[in-house]
């Protein structure tokens, strides 16, 4: 593995993939990274659909009117659902295992965006969250936070700009700054 600190540098959301399907090694990889994650009182409050179908995919797509299209191009993608009985945590602990698929990816060489589902809508106004739970037969109590897109890379994105760090949002002992 590169450095960490270079890694997440390079983690950028890619919108566009090549048609090369995912070996069972990455697959097995990604998901791991999922599992592996900290959650909130150790509940694992997370279901995963991993989705290799293409016409799955491409459904998946239309679940919300916007910002998730590049599902369509994706080959593989992880539904990511809280369990909302388990832990009032589900968000932030499904938000971490999110995020650890995409820094897994990153590291495997592959490229990763997140669609986001929950309080999202479809194009004719129905909940993004039922139109997914009808089409991946999705049982109560389990809410869809956002599905992971995976792929190959199908274009160059460049390293996150230093330039652009927003140094002036950390505090140092006080949010005051005033103060020190
Ligand atoms: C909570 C969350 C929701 C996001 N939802 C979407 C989304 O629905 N569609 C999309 O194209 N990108 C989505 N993204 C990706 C962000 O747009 C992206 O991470 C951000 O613009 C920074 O760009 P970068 O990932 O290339 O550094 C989401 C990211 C996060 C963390």
């Amino acid at each position: 593995m590169e450095k960490f600190s270079e890694l997440i540098a390079k983690r950028r959301s890619m919108r566009k993939f090549t048609s090369e399907p995912l070996t069972a090694d990455e697959v097995q990889l990604l998901l791991r990274s999922a599992l592996i994650s900290p959650t909130s009182k150790h509940t694992n409050g997370w279901q995963f659909i991993a989705v290799d179908d293409r016409e799955i995919l491409d459904k998946l797509a239309d679940c919300k009117s916007n910002g998730a299209t590049f599902l369509k191009e994706a080959p593989f993608a992880v539904v990511v659902l809280g369990d909302t009985e388990v832990t009032d945590a589900w968000i932030e602990d499904c938000a971490i295992a999110a995020i650890m698929m995409q820094l897994q990816a990153e590291d495997l060489g592959l490229g990763s965006c997140w669609a986001h589902f929950r309080n999202r809508f479809t194009a004719d106004g129905t909940p993004s969250r039922d139109a997914i739970c009808e089409l991946l037969s999705v049982p109560a109590p389990y809410e869809p936070l956002c599905v992971i897109a995976f792929g190959h890379k199908g274009m160059e994105r460049k390293l996150f700009d230093e330039d652009r760090l927003q140094w002036e949002k950390v505090h140092i002992n006080s949010f005051d700054n005033s103060r020190e």
